[in-house]
């Protein structure tokens, strides 16, 4: 396959953006920059969701117009984009003129195909969650989130939901891998095997939304429109496009756990009703906890991104979203792991292993990668690990394994300072014999070459500290086919230069 189409979920206006948000937009960042370095045409696609009960009851808290209120609000979302390094090609808004159209589109055509009837919603909806809710399912006046709910009664639109339980599990049946975790899809199938109950898919108490097309008293409930998006950014209802033909095949949707229902039950389903393909891959990855408890505004406990980012660096935030949380589980955040992993893997392992060699070079081989003698096993061998992260890397991005990529990526790195700590090139140094110097050449070429290539690696997840160290190296080409080609010896390297500060844990005020 070498095209990649990554969603990211987009997200509410109705608060800022925190940690939980970015954990997936980062998440969404890497894939898209893994792929785009292995050559794969790519479109990675973000954005905010502006329409729902939520968004109007938002605007009028601010003393807002609902349009004015997420003009403002969705461009500090933007920006966030832009503070984590998220290389997005597109950035949605779903009040948009073309999101409009593809969600009206896709409402008459599952009208068309006899898949939406009129009758009247009586149940529990949450507002915050912007989602109905089974009597069963309501403990104490509260929906299995913890979000309130209210009794709804109103004239409603259908979708024909109950129909398509026998194809989904079919679907799912047929595509092992179509949702991941594998855990996820096991929770999916059985909720499925649940029994699925035709979907209420509009609203007529409130205006804000993309208004039913052949029914301007209602509009579309906020997810049916939402999940449109996906859609919208190909250039939906044309699917005969060459940007739908190649990217829709190779959805990639990302999210967190806690919105796997609307993408891997309600979605599909109204993809096959209107004769769309349901996505390729589904991946829910869990909770990023703060000290061990959910986020949440009503907490207190929500994490600030823009303050740890100013505080610890970008990269230094990335590398540990991705490696410290089990990609797929979840993971807590507090200041002192961050600190201990970030000085330990990025300061200790991989910033003094390119320092130690880097600046040795400078000082003691004229400032020029190495011309290698002969090769012994042990470099043999560190070169074949280096050589062989292609193949498992590959196979952890396939399977949206982020932690496993990173932890591959480091214990080459491990092994390869293990390696210095063995060869002690700074003992032959002193040696006059020139057979030693010419073993200590080598030895740094081998080291030289091992750093090109996991930090070629890193690059998706810590893109200024890898591009750095590439540039110590002197190396233009940086996309994985150019560590087909040996480094070459002789490039005259730049003065070497520390790229991971060691943080101090701050003292507790
Ligand atoms: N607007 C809907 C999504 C529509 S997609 C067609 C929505 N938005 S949201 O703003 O509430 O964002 C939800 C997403 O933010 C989660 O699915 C998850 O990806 C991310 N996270 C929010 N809090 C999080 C954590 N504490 N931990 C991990 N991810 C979190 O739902």
């Amino acid at each position: 396959m070498t095209a990649r189409y990554i969603t990211t979920p987009i997200y509410y206006l109705n608060g800022e953006p925190h940690l939980g948000h970015v954990y997936t937009t980062v998440a969404a960042d890497v894939l898209a920059r893994y792929w785009r370095l292995s050559g794969a045409e790519v479109k990675f696609l973000t954005g905010t969701d502006e329409h729902g009960q939520k968004i109007a009851q938002a605007a009028e808290a601010a003393g807002k117009e609902p349009q004015e209120f997420v003009d403002e609000v969705s461009k500090e979302w933007f920006q966030m984009t832009q503070t984590i390094g998220s290389s997005q090609d597109q950035f949605i808004r779903t009040t948009q003129p073309d999101h409009y159209k593809a969600a009206q589109a896709l409402w008459e055509r599952l009208e068309a195909k006899g898949q939406i009837y009129k009758g009247a919603y009586s149940g529990w909806y949450s507002v915050r969650d912007e989602a109905y809710y089974d009597k069963s399912e309501i403990t104490d006046g509260k929906a299995p989130s913890g979000s309130p709910v209210e009794w709804l009664e109103e004239e409603s639109y259908f979708f024909k939901l109950s129909e398509w339980e026998e194809p989904l599990l079919r679907f799912y049946e047929e595509h092992p891998e179509a949702i991941l975790p594998i855990s996820r899809r096991n929770e999916v199938i059985s909720f499925i095997k649940g029994g699925l109950r035709d979907l209420s898919i509009s609203r007529s108490n409130f205006s804000w939304g993309v208004p039913v097309p052949t029914d301007p008293k209602h509009v579309m409930y906020v997810w049916i429109e939402a999940l449109t998006n996906y859609l919208t950014a190909l250039g939906y209802p044309n699917t005969d496009s060459q940007e739908f033909q190649t990217f829709w095949p190779n959805v990639i949707h990302l999210m967190g756990k806690d919105i796997i229902r609307f993408h891997a039950v309600y979605w599909p389903a109204f993809l096959m009703a209107a004769g769309i393909a349901p996505p390729h891959r589904i991946f829910a990855h869990g909770w990023l906890l703060h000290s061990g408890e959910k986020m949440s505004k009503s907490l207190g406990n929500v994490l600030e991104p823009f303050q740890l980012i100013d505080d610890y660096g970008l990269d230094q935030v990335r590398y540990f979203l991705m490696r410290e949380v089990p990609f797929g589980q979840d993971g807590s955040f507090s200041e002192e792991t961050f600190i201990h992993r970030i000085n330990s893997d990025l300061t200790n392992d991989f910033g003094n292993l390119a320092q130690r060699v880097l600046s040795f070079i400078h000082k003691n081989a004229n400032a020029q990668v190495p011309t290698p003698g002969e090769f012994t096993h042990e470099d043999e061998e560190l070169l074949a690990k280096a050589s062989h992260l292609h193949e498992s890397l590959r196979d952890h991005m396939n399977a949206q394994a982020l932690t496993k990529y990173c932890e591959t990526i480091w214990a080459v790195i491990s092994d390869a300072n293990r390696y210095v700590d063995h060869m002690q090139p700074w003992s032959l140094k002193k040696s006059e014999d020139p057979q030693d110097q010419q073993r200590m050449g080598t030895i740094l070429y081998v080291l030289s070459e091992v750093i090109r290539h996991v930090a070629t690696y890193a690059q998706p997840v810590i893109p200024t500290a890898a591009g750095k160290i590439l540039d110590q190296l002197a190396q233009e080409s940086r996309d994985f086919a150019s560590l087909k080609s040996p480094l070459k010896a002789g490039l005259e390297l730049p003065k070497p230069e520390g790229v991971f500060p060691r943080v101090e844990v701050r003292e507790a005020s």
